[in-house]
């Protein structure tokens, strides 16, 4: 006889008293609890507006164009008519809707080609158009551009399996603002309303508030905001 063969033998004897045990607690279990009103939480609301996951923006394409109070015209209409010699040097007579706040990259010519307005500058006197707009990122944002490309930074939409349809992977100028890229402080979606989730602790050990609704309801019942009881242990 082998050795695993007479420990199968003893698993039907430890199984019956498990079961016996599991008996025995079920039936203390029903015989002392006390049935409890809980009452319900409202749902937390969320705006569908709050989670379109789509583009943060609308980007220009190539061509660009822009619609400057009256109707739509590309950069060109007007660009090819005159040329700044020294574009940076004052302030804009036209444009005035645009605010950079961009750290250093503080001069239009960084970015917009100094030829062609239709298209953005990269160095050494290459161009590209504003549908390509994360090569003129990656000149500068090499690190972010490179987590762009492979999916850590940024977002891709659509389809995983391409045979299905696209995998659209969202631009740089989808999301960020090129001319103030920094994102505005945006308002949270509610967290979630789960039993164990949202307890605050004072950090001496007491209960000051608390989003578990298990636990407001405890509260209530009790009178009392402040202490812990039956919560092991605070942090
Ligand atoms: C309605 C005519 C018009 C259109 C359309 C237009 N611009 Fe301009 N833009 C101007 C004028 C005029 C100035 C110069 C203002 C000044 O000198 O005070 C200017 C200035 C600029 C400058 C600052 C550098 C410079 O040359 O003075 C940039 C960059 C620029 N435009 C980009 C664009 C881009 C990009 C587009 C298209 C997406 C565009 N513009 C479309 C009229 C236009
Ligand atoms: C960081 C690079 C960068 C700088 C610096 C920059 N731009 Fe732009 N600009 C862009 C890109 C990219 C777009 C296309 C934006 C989009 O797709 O929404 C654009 C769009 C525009 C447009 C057309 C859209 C609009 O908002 O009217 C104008 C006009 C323009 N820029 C003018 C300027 C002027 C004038 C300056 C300097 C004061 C400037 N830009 C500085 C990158 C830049
Ligand atoms: C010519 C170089 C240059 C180019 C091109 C450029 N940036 Fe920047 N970017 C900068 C610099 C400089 C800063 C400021 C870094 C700092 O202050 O720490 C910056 C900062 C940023 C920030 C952080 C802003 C903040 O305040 O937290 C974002 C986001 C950003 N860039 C996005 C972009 C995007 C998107 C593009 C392409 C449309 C772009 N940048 C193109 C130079 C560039
Ligand atoms: C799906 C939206 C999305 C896309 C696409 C996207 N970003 Fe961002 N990016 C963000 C958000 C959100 C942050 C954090 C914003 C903040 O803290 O203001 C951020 C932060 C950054 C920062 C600041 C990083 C830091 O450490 O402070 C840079 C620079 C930046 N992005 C550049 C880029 C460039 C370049 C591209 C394109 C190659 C790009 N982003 C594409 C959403 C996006």
């Amino acid at each position: 006889m082998s050795k695993s063969s007479s420990q199968t033998k003893k698993l039907p004897v430890a199984g019956f008293f498990v079961g016996i045990g599991f008996l025995i607690t079920a039936g203390a279990l029903l015989a002392t609890g006390s049935s409890v009103d809980i009452p319900l939480v409202d749902k937390p609301m969320v705006r569908a507006e709050q989670i379109v996951p789509g583009a943060f923006r609308v980007a220009l394409t190539d061509p660009p164009i822009v619609n400057l109070g009256t109707y739509d015209q590309r950069c060109n209409d007007c660009h090819s008519l005159f040329k700044n010699e020294r574009p940076d040097d004052r302030a804009l007579t036209q444009h005035t809707n645009i605010t950079l706040s961009h750290g250093n990259n503080d001069a239009c010519l960084n970015c917009h080609d100094k030829d062609n307005r239709e298209k953005l500058t990269l160095r050494g006197g290459k161009t590209v158009g504003y549908d390509h707009v994360e090569k003129l990122c990656a000149e500068c944002h090499g690190p972010i551009y490179r987590d762009w490309q492979s999916g850590a930074h940024g977002k891709t939409i659509g389809y995983w399996n391409t045979d299905l349809g696209e995998a659209v992977k969202l631009k740089c100028s989808e999301c960020h603002d090129p001319h103030h890229p920094a994102y505005a402080p945006m308002a949270p979606l509610p967290g979630p309303n789960t039993l164990r989730m949202g307890d605050q602790h004072s950090g001496h050990g007491e209960l000051i508030d608390s989003r578990n609704p298990l636990q407001r309801w405890r509260l209530l019942e009790e009178g009392s905001t402040s202490h812990d009881a039956g919560h092991g242990g605070d942090h």
